[in-house]
């Protein structure tokens, strides 16, 4: 059983996503081990609760990066977490937590990256006048939204949009990408090669 812990700092969205998919065995063969948020009132930590997982507050406000990070690890390693999939965690990894799971965290983020990563990627894709947007994928390396991507769902930009209607749109795509992402990570039928994910049959 492969265990997954899902790092959140909001509203939890692709946290239910990626929730349903294993409920459905579209995600097969896995649990989620543990919800961590940083953020005591983040809206997911209490649908985790309602779903009954483990749903723990580590709280990152006014501790030093390094020293929070290292309650994340030991709460992970605690859960015997194997794969840690960031949904919407709005805060960077220090080096350490990225060595502590060497290719084991997956982020999701709302454009197509390279393009237009950091915050409010959508908006910034709206105000580009891209003309497809979409979402990425990866995995986190010590750069924020750099790591190997996994895979990219991507959708036209329409004439009616605005930024809030695209988010919405990308924001259905990335609750496909997730589980789908994590279902071929899972499988381990994959080998990266510098940048390139390379699917193996
Ligand atoms: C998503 O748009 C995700 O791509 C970004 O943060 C947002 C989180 O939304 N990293 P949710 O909390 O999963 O609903």
């Amino acid at each position: 059983m492969h265990r997954i812990g899902i790092l959140i700092s909001g509203r939890g969205s692709n946290f239910l996503a990626i929730a349903d998919a294993i409920d459905a065995a579209t995600i097969p063969n896995a649990r989620i081990a543990v919800v961590i948020s940083n953020v005591p009132d983040a809206p997911g930590l209490a649908a985790a609760r309602e779903r009954g997982l483990p749903a723990v507050v580590l709280e990152s406000r006014g501790r030093k990066r390094t020293e929070h990070d290292a309650d994340v690890i030991d709460c992970l390693r605690s859960h015997q977490v194997e794969l840690v999939c960031l949904a919407g965690y709005m805060r960077l990894l220090s080096p350490d937590f990225v060595r502590a799971f060497p290719r084991r965290i997956l982020n999701i983020h709302p454009s197509l990256l390279p393009a237009f990563p950091g915050l409010d990627a959508q908006q910034q894709a709206f105000d580009y006048g891209v003309q497809i947007a979409g979402c990425t994928v990866h995995f986190v390396d010590e750069e924020l939204d750099h790591g190997v991507i996994v895979l990219q769902r991507a959708i036209p930009v329409l004439p009616t949009d605005d930024a809030h209607t695209l988010a919405a749109r990308i924001l259905e795509q990335e609750h496909l990408a997730y589980p789908e992402a994590i279902v071929h990570v899972l499988s381990g039928r994959y080998a990266v090669m510098g940048r390139k994910y390379v699917s193996i049959e």
